[in-house]
Formats: structure tokens, C-alpha cells, sequence
């Protein structure tokens, strides 16, 4: 990445989340997936990041795009969904890309059933944001642009 341009970072969704609005309105709300993707959206758009958006239903698509994003992207955002609770392929994937990676979940499954509790693909990320909605994507959004700012500024 030159100074010049800006960051790019690949959003992933996982299995359901496209069904936003339909699945379980209590625990995700009524905002469709359309709705959170515009919401990514802006969020890159207002962080001068470069965004490109990501939903598979398919634990290997999800590994494609992720190994897919080595030299391509600065930083993965991804919320990995039931492939959280599953999924070395994920977690391995990215520790094999090494692109810095921050996690997302919409609903807090800290707070949810027992088999929420570990998540793989969070082993190989920075951070996790929980339980904060649609404002996880943005907070994670703005947390890997100043990781990645302040990283460039260090000297090698
Ligand atoms: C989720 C939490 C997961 O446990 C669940 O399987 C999902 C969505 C969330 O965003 O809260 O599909 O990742």
C-alpha cells in the first residue's frame, strides 16, 4: 500500500446473515441485509476505506474469499456466523493469509448458549466486537484504520 491510496478491506458474512429481518427478529432486529450492508457501506465511505462486501452460506467460499485477500486486502472484517462456533478451515485460513482480521457478531454470544462460547476464526483475529448491531461493523471499521495507521508509522 502507497500513501496515496486508501485501504482496503474485505467485510465477510457468513451463513443466515442474509436473511436479516426474516431470522429471529428478536435476537438480530428487524433491519433487513440490505439495510447492514449500505450501513457497512457508509461506514468505509466515512473512513476513506476502500470496501468490498462478502456473504457466503458456504464454509469453503468463505475460505476462498478469505485466501483470496492475501496481497489484495489491508484488513478483514468478518462476522463468520454459525462458522464461529465450527470452524478451524476459517481460523486457519486466516492465520495462513495473516491479513490483520477484526471479528464481529451482531448479537452478544458471550451472553447467549453454551455452545456460543468459543469461537475458532476469533483465535486469528485482533478483536472482537459483540452484541453492538450494525455499530460492530463500524467500530471495527475504524479500529483496523488506526491499527493499520499507526503500524505504517512505525519505523521497520
Ligand atoms: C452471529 C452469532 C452466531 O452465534 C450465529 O450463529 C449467527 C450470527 C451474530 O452476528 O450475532 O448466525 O454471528
Amino acid at each position: 500500500m502507497t500513501g496515496k491510496e486508501s485501504m482496503k478491506f474485505l467485510i465477510i458474512n457468513g451463513p443466515n446473515l442474509n436473511l436479516l429481518g426474516i431470522r429471529e427478529p428478536n435476537v438480530y432486529g428487524r433491519k433487513t441485509f440490505a439495510d447492514l450492508e449500505e450501513y457497512i457501506r457508509k461506514s468505509c465511505i466515512e473512513n476513506e476505506i476502500e470496501g468490498t462486501l462478502f456473504q457466503s452460506n458456504h464454509e469453503g467460499d468463505l475460505v476462498d474469499a478469505i485466501q483470496a485477500a492475501y496481497g489484495e486486502y489491508d484488513g478483514i472484517i468478518i462476522n463468520p456466523a454459525a462458522y464461529t462456533h465450527t470452524s478451524i478451515a476459517i481460523l486457519d485460513a486466516l492465520k495462513a493469509v495473516n491479513i490483520p482480521a477484526v471479528e464481529v457478531h451482531l448479537s452478544n454470544i458471550r451472553e447467549r448458549e453454551a455452545f456460543r462460547q468459543i469461537s475458532y476464526p476469533g483465535m486469528a483475529c485482533m478483536k472482537t466486537y459483540v452484541g453492538l448491531g450494525f455499530e460492530g461493523y463500524r467500530k471495527a471499521v475504524e479500529y483496523l484504520k488506526e491499527y493499520l495507521s499507526t503500524e505504517k508509522k512505525e519505523p521497520t
